[in-house]
């Protein structure tokens, strides 16, 4: 069979299109978020990170100077309308566009028993794990339109997918909130050329994971959920910045609403 000439991929313009785009990484002064932010920067991307804390903001800043004018660092609460759209307006007035948004903030607490969690500490799970999402992307989708289209990354969870042995019931209620969401703006956006995609990470190997294990000490159970994991170990948060630049960049063209497990095959949906 002769392949069609559209079935091709143009490989520089799929490496030109990543590099080219704008993207906001929210909660992206750590962890994931900055691993995935430092990445698009090193493929010579322009990225705006936003975080809840300033001091990391700062920290990320001066880390990053030698990424000079490509990079900016603004402090702002996802969950506030004002702050989101604050953010996306010095994105944009910085950058003169703004294409992609990836969604890695989030709060946490140790898991307690679902029947000892108090409605505060439901509240600030929920609402940093989804809502910001939500505000974010009501924020962002409006530039991201005027920009041509994009895409969207939602970092759910494994335990949004199941639920987790070292986080409580709100955590798995939010992250399972953000595929409902991702899903739902993936159907609605996709006419105006913005596709949305959800990641499932298992236990990432990193500074949350390491103060979570040492709070519930349970140290140990890192070595065991490797022993468990098909592929043999836990996950880097380099496997989930592989699967992110996948669903920002053009090899995903046409994937939007989907939910990605990137877990070793610990769990199999
Ligand atoms: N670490 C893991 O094992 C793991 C596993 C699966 C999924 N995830 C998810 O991946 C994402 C990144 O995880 P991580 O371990 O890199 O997290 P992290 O805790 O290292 O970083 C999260 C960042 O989000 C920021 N943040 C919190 N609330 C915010 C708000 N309201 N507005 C703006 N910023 C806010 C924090 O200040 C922090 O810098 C999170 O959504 C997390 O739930 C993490």
């Amino acid at each position: 069979m002769t392949a069609h000439l559209h079935d091709n991929f143009d490989w520089n313009a799929v490496g030109d299109k990543l590099t080219n785009t704008v993207t906001l990484v929210v909660g992206g002064a750590r962890g994931t978020g900055k691993t995935t932010a430092d990445n698009l920067l090193q493929l010579g991307a322009r990225v705006a990170i936003s975080d809840l804390n300033k001091e990391r903001v700062d920290a990320v800043a001066e880390e990053f100077k030698h990424y000079g004018d490509r990079f900016l660092g603004v402090a702002g609460d996802a969950t506030r309308p004002d702050d989101a759209e604050r953010v996306a307006a010095q994105t944009v007035e910085k950058f003169g566009a703004l294409h992609n948004v990836v969604y890695s903030a989030g709060a946490y607490r140790a898991q307690r028993p679902t029947l000892e969690i108090a409605s505060e500490e439901w509240d600030l799970i929920i609402d940093s794990n989804l809502k910001g999402a939500f505000i974010s992307y009501q924020a962002t989708i409006p530039h991201i339109a005027k920009s041509g289209g994009g895409a969207l990354v939602s970092i759910s969870s494994l335990a949004g997918r199941t639920s987790s042995p070292f986080l409580g019931c709100h955590y798995s209620a939010a992250k399972a909130g953000i595929l409902g969401l991702t899903r739902h703006i993936a159907k609605e956006f996709g006419p105006q050329n913005i596709r949305a995609n959800s990641i499932c990470p298992g236990g990432i190997i990193g500074v949350r994971m390491n103060d979570l294990l040492t709070d519930l000490h349970r140290e140990a159970d890192l070595v065991e959920l490797a022993k468990q994991t098909p592929l043999g170990r836990n996950v880097y948060e380099q496997d989930v910045v592989g699967a992110t630049l996948f669903l920002l960049s053009d090899l995903s063209r046409f994937i939007t609403g989907a939910t990605l497990d990137v877990n070793g095959g610990i769990l199999t949906l």
